[in-house]
């Protein structure tokens, strides 16, 4: 899957309509978030926070449940947004959730510019370190694999 220029422009764009849509009445910091699939789809998500501050939902968790809610697959590139619809950078949760599904060649739009994955969680744990010892696949249809 090919990362144009237009790619990035594609992901901004979802990601600040999704920011737009945030549930954030507690931090009133709104961020919304988008990736490309290996397949050419778009997934994208908002934060929803909760009264409960510690269970509040990410961004990239709501990119993560379309993603699988709309058939699976790799991510190849991730944007997220805050309110000045500027990048700004997943937080550690989320760089192990997006190292699931992106593995170490996910690229990110970060503040600084683009970044890989792994440079951003660098030598990270993925699927295949559960597979190496247990010798199982995920169940999950193969989207895992590195
Ligand atoms: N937030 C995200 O949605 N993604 C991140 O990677 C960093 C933080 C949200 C959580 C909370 O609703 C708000 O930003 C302030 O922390």
């Amino acid at each position: 899957m090919e990362i144009t220029d237009q790619t990035w422009a594609d992901l901004h764009q979802a990601a600040v309509s999704a920011m737009q849509r945030a549930y954030c009445p507690y931090s009133h910091y709104p961020v919304g978030a988008a990736a490309l699939v290996d397949d050419g789809r778009i997934v994208s998500g908002c934060n929803v926070e909760n009264a409960g501050y510690g269970v509040t939902l990410c961004a990239e968790c709501g990119v993560i449940s379309e993603l699988i809610n709309t058939g699976g697959g790799h991510l190849v590139a991730f944007a997220c947004v805050n309110a000045h619809q500027e990048a700004t950078a997943p937080c550690g949760r989320c760089r192990q959730i997006l190292f699931e599904h992106g593995g170490p060649d996910l690229m990110l739009a970060m503040p600084g510019g683009l970044m890989r994955m792994d440079e951003v969680l660098p030598r990270g744990f993925g699927p295949w370190n559960v597979r190496e010892v247990t010798g199982e696949d995920p169940e999950n249809g193969g989207s895992n694999e590195r």
